[in-house]
């Protein structure tokens, strides 16, 4: 895409776009064992031989339970509108049942306050993958009675933050926990079972709908809704077995989520390949899924090429890639969200997550990181696109502010905006975060003359 191109649908944002930046509990606290926290899935994965790529774990991360007071200062340093965090859960109630954490949940609270009083929104997420170990010993996703433990914990959040929150999602990327978590089993809990995968989603998503029901009889005034990764799925080749599986795939990764929650079915094709294996289901749990929603959250990244034989070359599309191995493919998000709009009634979309891994340098006190400066405007660029066809975007959401423990990746992987020198737990902005402070100026100079001309 090109700059004028950019710099011209950059002007379609209107005022009230939401401008952000994401960050997760467990990726970015450390204090695993702090002021009374239970432990979580992630914590017990990561002892796992072999799980993490570089052996490490979310122990010390980026000290974020210390410095969340610099750490907020960045970001509202950076100009943006709202903050996406998420909760640990085992930290506000260690055992996921019974005792309460006051310590933990008084974190939460200063950190929620410390957004409000920089100006910058709260959004918060309930679940991003951090359950705690003590409900995983009783079955976890796959056991029902954990979406209740999920109402619960939601309900005991709001209690305390839901006066001030702008936003709260219930789940970060179910298919990522249901997939990863229980069917490929390279994150935790590190289950590997296609039954129990299929179990896990449903569950996760009853308790979404539960959640959010019980939100709103609290009247509840933040905005709910869930966050998805999502991509557009693209048959490496015209053979009609990669077109056939390319569209089981997306079956898999977009219609098994989006069909449930906007559309109240799990799509027939999917169920027929899952066969014995698909969720049981009660009778009522398909309604609740099916709750209206404030928002939709997208998380994107890249698009997912399928091949019938399973293996795809990245290599072989000529497409630039990330330091994950992921190709940088801005336009998938303009044709994943018009198709989201063509296909399902939605609220507004947020993109809640997006942004890459690249090898980052500390030079002189700078980070020159001009393929994620690309990155970041290309797919601004690629939203702008899907608004001027009408697509009705609510905000964008940066991944990550600092870098962090990228999961099975370990600190390998840098997506932060923000470098972070794990030895000395010091912050640098990256050219990116430069950038990103400039722009949000920019748009922020241009909806003001916007108003003032009538524009
Ligand atoms: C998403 C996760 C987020 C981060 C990015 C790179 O799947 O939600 O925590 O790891 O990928």
């Amino acid at each position: 895409m090109n700059t004028a191109l950019f710099l011209d649908q950059a002007h379609h944002f209107h005022k009230e776009f939401v401008w952000g930046v994401a960050t997760s509990a467990f990726q970015i606290e450390g204090a695993s064992r702090t002021d009374g926290k239970g432990l979580s899935i992630w914590d017990t994965f990561c002892e796992v031989p072999g799980a993490i790529a570089d052996g490490s774990n979310g122990d010390v991360a980026c000290e974020h339970y210390q410095r969340w007071q610099s750490d907020l200062d960045i970001v509202a340093n950076l100009g943006v509108s709202a903050y996406r965090f998420s909760v640990s859960w085992p930290r506000v109630r260690p055992g996921g049942s019974g005792e309460w954490n006051s310590k933990g949940l008084d974190f939460y609270e200063r950190l929620v306050d410390g957004l409000l009083q920089r100006g910058v929104a709260p959004y918060l997420t309930l679940n991003h993958w951090d359950l705690p170990q003590e409900l995983q010993d009783q079955g976890g996703w796959a056991n029902r009675d954990t979406v209740h433990r999920f109402v619960e914990y939601a309900l005991g959040l709001h209690q305390r933050l839901g006066d001030r929150v702008a936003s709260i999602a219930t789940h970060n990327e179910p298919w990522v926990m249901a997939m990863l978590g229980h069917e490929i089993g390279n994150f935790a809990p590190g289950i590997k079972s296609r039954a129990v995968a299929a179990q896990v989603s449903h569950h996760l998503l009853l308790s979404h709908g539960l959640a959010v029901q019980a939100l709103r009889a609290e009247g509840c005034k933040a905005e709910l809704g869930i966050v998805l990764n999502l991509s557009p799925t693209q048959s490496a080749t015209d053979s009609p077995e990669d077109l056939a599986r390319t569209v089981l795939e997306d079956g898999r990764l977009v219609r098994w989520y989006m069909d449930p929650l906007f559309k109240g079915s799990y799509p027939s094709d999917v169920m027929d390949f899952l066969g014995d294996d698909a969720p049981k289901i009660h009778a009522g749990d398909l309604e609740a899924i099916q709750t209206p929603l404030d928002f939709l959250g997208v998380n994107y990244y890249t698009r997912s090429v399928i091949s019938a034989a399973g293996h795809w070359d990245v290599k072989q599309s000529g497409l630039e890639l990330s330091d994950m191995g992921w190709e940088i493919y801005p336009e998938g998000l303009t044709q994943l969200l018009v198709r989201l709009h063509q296909d399902y009634a939605l609220p507004p979309m947020f993109v809640t997550e997006n942004g890459g891994a690249f090898k980052d340098e500390l030079d002189n006190g700078r980070v020159h990181d001009l393929p994620r400066v690309k990155y970041i405007k290309e797919h601004i660029g690629a939203v702008a696109e899907a608004m001027r066809q009408g697509v009705k975007m609510g905000g964008y959401m940066v991944w990550s502010l600092l870098d962090n423990f990228e999961w099975a990746s370990g600190y390998e992987k840098r997506f932060g905006i923000v470098y972070v020198d794990y030895a000395t737990q010091q912050r640098t902005l990256k050219d990116s975060a430069l950038w990103y402070r400039n722009f949000l100026q920019r748009q922020k100079a241009s909806s003001l003359m916007a108003v003032s001309t009538g524009d």
